[in-house]
């Protein structure tokens, strides 16, 4: 097995090995997996190589596996770990970990709750998991007039995500339409997909979140962790099903859990 760094050509096979490792993780257990298309999937794993770390392990020249990380000032995300199911439990996934793995003050990720295994081996390099991350989705009831004014971005994330996202938030306007509301901030993407929802406060955060649920014209999908409880009660008003499984975020020792955000994505937080 080699490792080498992921190029825009790699983007495919990464494609095809997301959609049969997740597979193996939601299918022996009746869930239908995650499943973006190809484009979705390029966008993001593309932002994430240019602005972060990524890696593949081949086997006989064939991409088997590959992890991906990014880091924003001393903040360090892993955003993909992901290895075919016919090479899993050979020592890859840990391969790539290590690789993708850089010096850090604070550590983040996310997984799903049904996953031992990538829970334990985070959890043995101190990313243990903080809070649940639930996935609401279907078609919104509610009302809310939020007033639009612009926001103040950095100080919005300093509270909402502890860090800087300025190279974050060129991707998120390329591909999805922004709101802001003074205090807040949220976005949602073509076919429904809502987040990052983000507030200088909790209820600001709150307040983005209803607004952008009031606007929405069909179904959506929006990530809440269960300690942003203000968004979690939105959420839960505007009547949103829960998806059967929830997510995890994993935190090194020291970092709290978000109060004031819905994430954007698994991979982008
Ligand atoms: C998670 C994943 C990346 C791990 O990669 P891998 O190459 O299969 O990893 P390995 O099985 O070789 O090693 C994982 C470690 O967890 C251990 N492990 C396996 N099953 C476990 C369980 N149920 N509980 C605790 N530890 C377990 C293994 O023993 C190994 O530890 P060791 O090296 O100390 O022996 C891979 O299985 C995968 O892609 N799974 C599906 C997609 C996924 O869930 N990705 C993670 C997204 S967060």
């Amino acid at each position: 097995m080699e490792l080498r760094p992921t190029t825009d050509g790699d983007l495919p096979a990464l494609h095809a090995i997301f959609l049969d490792a997740i597979g193996s993780v939601f299918v022996p257990h009746g869930f239908d997996p995650p499943a973006p298309s190809l484009e979705v999937f390029s966008n993001l794993q593309g932002h994430i190589r240019r602005t972060g770390i990524s890696v593949v392990a081949e086997e006989e020249g064939r991409v088997v596996g590959y992890g991906s990380s990014w880091k924003r000032g001393d903040d360090w995300f892993l955003a993909s770990l992901f290895v075919g199911s016919a090479a899993q439990g050979r020592g890859t996934g840990p391969a790539l970990l290590d690789a993708v793995w850089s010096e850090a003050k604070r550590r983040r990720t996310m997984t799903d709750a049904i996953q031992p295994v990538s829970n334990v081996l985070y959890g043995r390099r101190g990313l243990v998991p903080a809070t649940p991350v639930l996935t609401f989705f279907g078609r919104p009831r509610i009302e809310a007039r939020v007033e639009t004014a612009p926001a103040d971005t950095q100080a919005i994330d300093e509270f909402a995500y502890g860090f800087d996202r300025e190279v974050d938030h060129e991707h998120w306007s390329r591909h999805a339409r922004r709101t802001d509301s003074g205090d807040g901030y949220s976005y949602v993407f073509p076919g429904g997909e809502i987040g990052p929802v983000a507030g200088a406060t909790p209820a600001a955060a709150a307040a983005a979140l209803a607004g952008e649920l009031a606007r929405s014209e069909g179904d959506v999908r929006v990530r809440v962790p269960g300690s942003a409880r203000a968004l979690v009660e939105v959420a839960l008003a505007a009547g949103l099903r829960l998806a059967p499984v929830p997510g995890l975020l994993l935190l090194s020792q020291g970092v709290e859990p978000p109060s004031a955000l819905a994430p954007s994505s698994y991979a982008l937080y």
